[in-house]
């Protein structure tokens, strides 16, 4: 869990908006707390501890909407943040210029490529993943325990250690539903305790092509599950 390294607060980059914020620091990770309308760009202004939550974006219609929908309002609920992307999904923020504003967003860097072995870690441990969007290609090889990029070996290691809640929203279709292999990797999920973010009231499925690029995903199902896995709400 990531509750013992988050103790300081900074200056994030929600513009007006009081939100937290992570620093790294010589003695590690600090977040907490920034009210961004005072004070000085990087200046110290808070002591808290707050929860952490881990983004993974994946290559799929709706991530880069996960700055404005998802960090925003999670940091505006006194969440710090990180995010982590799959490669190609990395490919495609960096092709519309927007991995800098995550990273402004967030205070840290965005996560794209496992770090050497001499390198710290960029990110503290999170009290929370969400996986969002997630594809097909990535639920399947997170039901296999499959961790051949950063994002997958985060939370692949997250589902096996069994003590960060993990939650996924599947942004898939019909055609991925049917395939053969894809009750097997749902089963897998839910016995290990993961989160899915599934269902005709929260995301109907289409047939390829038919469904529109721009729909919106359940934000409000996912920033719910999010807040009912937070640390202040879990047992023990
Ligand atoms: C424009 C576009 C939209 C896509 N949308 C989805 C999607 O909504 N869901 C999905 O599972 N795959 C989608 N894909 C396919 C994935 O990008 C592809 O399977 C990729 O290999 C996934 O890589 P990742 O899981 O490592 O991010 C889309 C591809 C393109 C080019």
């Amino acid at each position: 869990m990531g509750e013992g390294n988050l103790v300081l607060a900074g200056i994030c980059g929600l513009g007006r908006l009081t939100g937290p914020a992570v620093l790294r620091t010589d003695a590690g990770f600090a977040s907490g707390p920034a009210d961004i309308t005072s004070g000085p760009p990087g200046a110290l202004l808070a002591s808290a501890i707050v929860p952490f939550l881990g983004v993974v974006g994946c290559a799929a219609d709706g991530v880069d909407q996960i700055g404005p929908r998802l960090i925003e309002p999670m940091l505006r609920r006194g969440w710090g943040a990180g995010v982590t992307l799959t490669p190609t999904a990395a490919t495609w923020l960096d092709a519309e210029g927007s991995i800098p504003r995550l990273r402004e967003l967030t205070g840290l860097p965005v996560r794209r490529a496992p770090r050497l072995p001499s390198e710290a870690k960029p990110h503290p441990v999170p009290d929370c993943y969400v996986v969002t969007p997630a594809t097909a290609n990535t639920v399947a090889k997170l039901g296999l325990g499959l961790a051949d990029n950063q994002a997958l070996t985060q939370v692949c290691e997250a589902i096996g250690g069994g003590d960060v809640p993990v939650i996924v929203f599947p942004r898939i279709n019909a055609a991925h539903a049917a395939h053969p292999a894809w009750p097997q990797h749902i089963a897998a999920l839910r016995k290990a305790g993961v989160t899915l973010i599934t269902g005709e009231d929260v995301w109907p499925l289409h047939r390829p092509r038919e469904g529109s690029p721009d729909r919106e995903l359940p934000w409000s199902a996912i920033i719910e599950a999010i807040e009912t896995n937070s640390p202040k709400n879990r047992p023990g």
